[in-house]
């Protein structure tokens, strides 16, 4: 039977990184990023659990490129992964939620990776306590240019905005923590999906569960079903399917916690569809291709799921623009299948 770990002589996530360095799977500069990236969501981790005592609730009293209001905790969360990033020192390109436009690192001296960021998901949350996330992909560096030229900008943004649009399948390492009962850190390098969780008693993240597998179904669905009235009817008929009791007796239950991260990591683990589609209110749906949909996709695939636009997959997709949104349904592949099978029904 396998050894029972005690706490003390589990496998934290610094030496699960020297461990893949050593087998060659990442090269030592992303070892370097992937450690600054779990210092930065520790950092935030402790920053949301005691915001409501550091009056860090509410709002910044600004807005963010996407036209959202930006909490206070959207600003600081930004500002703790864009500076963890810089001086990883590894670090060529970032691109945030939170930012109008990617940003070049002058500080990156060796190692050059292009990293695209969501620092706080969920930030409608924060004031009440509810699971939020941040989420993470790591690309390298592209030259390969897909946007408009007729992009007026200077020649360095320029070169940032060609470095990050990049398909998911490009995508070299994609992960995200949770701030929730346990802070969760999941993390895949294209090996299988690892999920690490922060002990409080000395601030490491330990390894709890290795090459997770989403269930090919499950009989939970996640959508924010206040867009009813304004989905498609084809999505309709799709939502309503769920609700029949079926051969089984027994309807599909439903389940929304408004973070992407936490509705997501339930899906990983217990089966199920998480979906934003789009509606006529917002063509695209609301989450951003970059830094949600394809490192999210990517895990879900490396889960043995899905992700998909509700027609094809969401690696395949182009991006063309830095904050472009995108419909997502992800989860367990027969679960994505039956939505893409309502949605491309005559
Ligand atoms: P963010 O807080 O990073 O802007 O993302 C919020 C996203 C996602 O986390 C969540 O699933 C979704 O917005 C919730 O949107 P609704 O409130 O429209 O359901
Ligand atoms: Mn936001
Ligand atoms: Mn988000
Ligand atoms: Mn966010």
């Amino acid at each position: 039977p396998a050894r029972k770990r005690s706490s003390y002589d589990m496998i934290t996530l610094t030496t699960w990184l020297l461990k893949q360095e050593q087998e060659g799977v990442i090269d030592n500069e992303m070892t370097i990023v992937l450690s600054s990236i779990s210092t930065a969501c520790k950092q935030i981790a402790s920053l949301v659990q005691r915001a409501p005592i550091s009056n860090l609730t509410g709002v910044q009293g600004a807005t963010n490129v996407q036209g959202e209001d930006q909490k206070k905790l959207d600003v600081i969360s930004n500002e703790v992964f864009s500076n963890c990033l810089r001086w990883s020192g590894r670090t060529g390109v970032i691109a945030s939620e939170e930012e109008d436009v990617p940003v070049a690192v002058e500080e990156s001296y060796s190692g050059n990776y292009i990293v695209v960021f969501d620092p706080l998901d969920g930030s409608s949350n924060i004031d009440a306590a509810v699971s939020t996330g941040s989420i993470f992909g790591i690309y390298s560096p592209s030259d390969e240019c897909h946007i408009g030229d007729d992009v007026q900008l200077d020649e360095v943004t320029q070169m940032c905005i060609v470095n990050v649009c990049q398909p998911g399948s490009n995508l070299l390492a994609a992960g995200y923590c949770m701030y929730s009962s346990s802070v969760i850190f999941v993390l895949t390098i294209g090996t299988g999906v690892y999920v690490f969780t922060l002990d409080p008693m000395y601030g490491e993240f330990v390894l709890t569960q290795e090459k997770v597998q989403i269930p090919k179904s499950g009989k939970i669905y996640s959508f924010n079903e206040g867009n009813y009235a304004l989905w498609d009817d084809k999505l309709k008929k799709y939502m309503d399917s769920l609700k029949e009791p079926g051969t089984s007796g027994k309807p599909y239950s439903a389940r929304y916690i408004g973070s992407l991260v936490g509705d997501f990591h339930r899906t990983m683990l217990y089966g199920g569809i998480y979906g934003y589609p789009s509606d006529q209110k917002s063509k695209n749906g609301k989450l951003r291709l970059l830094y949600e949909c394809a490192p999210m996709s990517f895990i879900a695939e490396q889960a043995g799921g899905k992700g998909s636009d509700g027609h094809q997959r969401v690696l395949d997709i182009m991006p063309t623009e830095v904050h472009q949104r995108v419909p997502l349904y992800v989860g367990s592949v027969e679960e994505v299948e039956k939505v893409e099978k309502f949605l491309s029904s005559e």
